[in-house]
């Protein structure tokens, strides 16, 4: 039997508390849905910065009214330590997802991505640390692989930071390692590499490509590709992401450590554009338009392809959703939602 398996059946009987932080954003709703749907308790902390109550609305309708008994919501933000202390009173399992994402949003405002994303995160490694949670999982980034041009990407080595998200996110990880070495606090950093499904948001100026595109095509809009659609990134479903982050939760860990969480794929913006465009033609909804392309976006790197090796073997990850599955999986959500 597969680890996640194994770990999926041992929830089945034995319950215990996890703080999702991010817990109305994309991520961190499904990860409080899978967990609620575990019979898990789930304490959900959220400031609404970018996530929104409807996630929550929509998580309620999906489980059971018992399931929804277990989930506790704080409304508060990761900069306010005592916030932090609170969330992590009685704690078992810390998903640490809190943090404003997108390259260009910390672009324009590197000062509001700092104090979410570093002050933010030592607070939640701070309050974790002195609850004595059994371990602290947080989502890190593949930008922290910068400019360094190897492909696959292995977790030790990166290059320079492109944009100031970046920097957080590499921050993060300065943090857990030291915790580990001077309190002997492990924690287990997750670089996400483009992670998508229901639920991420399609709207505003910093949504992803995948929810942003989709939106655009099934309504009749102009899809805008940047530079000259041969980016390449290895695309990961929301289901392979909730996989990861039980499997680092219940491992234990001898030192910090950082794993990539990706499938180790490559899909070009161009392939993506026709993989979206064929998913939404299989519901019905045709797409007839030319993308628009324009000029490469600064801070993004060119491309990303994940080598998850390691978390395969500390970890027994084995992400069971390739890129194709889960555009077919997400897109009536989409349909449905934009
Ligand atoms: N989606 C991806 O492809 C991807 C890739 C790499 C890393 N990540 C990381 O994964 C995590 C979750 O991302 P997501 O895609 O779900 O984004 P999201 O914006 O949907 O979720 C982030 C959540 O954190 C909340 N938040 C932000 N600042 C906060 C604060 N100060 N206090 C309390 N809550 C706060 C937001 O309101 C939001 O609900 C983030 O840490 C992000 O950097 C995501």
């Amino acid at each position: 039997m597969d680890a996640y398996t194994k770990l999926l059946n041992r929830l089945d009987t034995e319950q215990f508390t996890w703080l999702v932080t991010g817990a109305a954003g994309f991520i961190g709703s499904n990860l409080v849905e899978a967990l609620l749907k575990k019979n898990q308790k789930v304490v959900g902390l959220d400031n609404f910065a970018t996530g929104h109550q409807k996630n929550l609305d929509e998580v309620q309708g999906l489980v059971s009214d018992s399931q929804w008994q277990n989930f506790t919501f704080i409304n508060g933000d990761i900069r306010e330590l005592t916030t932090c202390q609170q969330a992590c009173e009685g704690v078992d399992y810390v998903l640490h997802q809190a943090a404003l994402g997108s390259v260009p949003r910390s672009l324009a405002d590197p000062i509001t991505s700092n104090s979410a994303n570093i002050t933010g995160f030592l607070n939640m490694l701070v309050a974790a640390r002195d609850a004595q949670v059994k371990s602290f999982v947080y989502a890190a980034s593949s930008s922290t692989y910068g400019d360094h041009p190897a492909l696959p990407k292995v977790e030790e080595n990166i290059g320079n930071p492109l944009s100031p998200y970046a920097v957080t996110k590499y921050v993060n990880e300065l943090y857990a390692d030291v915790f580990s070495r001077s309190y002997g606090f492990h924690s287990a950093g997750l670089r996400y590499f483009n992670v998508f499904g229901r639920r991420q948001d399609p709207n505003g100026a910093y949504a992803a490509v995948i929810p942003k595109w989709t939106a655009a095509m099934n309504n009749g809009e102009d899809v805008f590709i940047n530079g000259d659609g041969e980016t390449s990134r290895d695309f990961c479903f929301i289901e392979n992401v909730i996989q990861a982050n039980l499997l680092s939760a219940t491992t234990e860990l001898e030192k910090s450590e950082v794993f990539n969480v990706a499938v180790g794929d490559r899909t070009t913006l161009n392939q993506l554009f026709e993989a979206i465009r064929a998913a939404l033609a299989e519901n019905g909804v045709n797409y007839d338009k030319s993308p628009v392309y324009r000029d490469f976006r600064a801070g993004d790197v060119r491309h990303s392809q994940a080598d998850v090796g390691k978390a395969q073997r500390l970890l027994g990850y084995a992400p069971q959703y390739r890129i194709m599955q889960g555009i077919s999986l997400t897109m009536p959500w989409y349909i449905k939602n934009t």
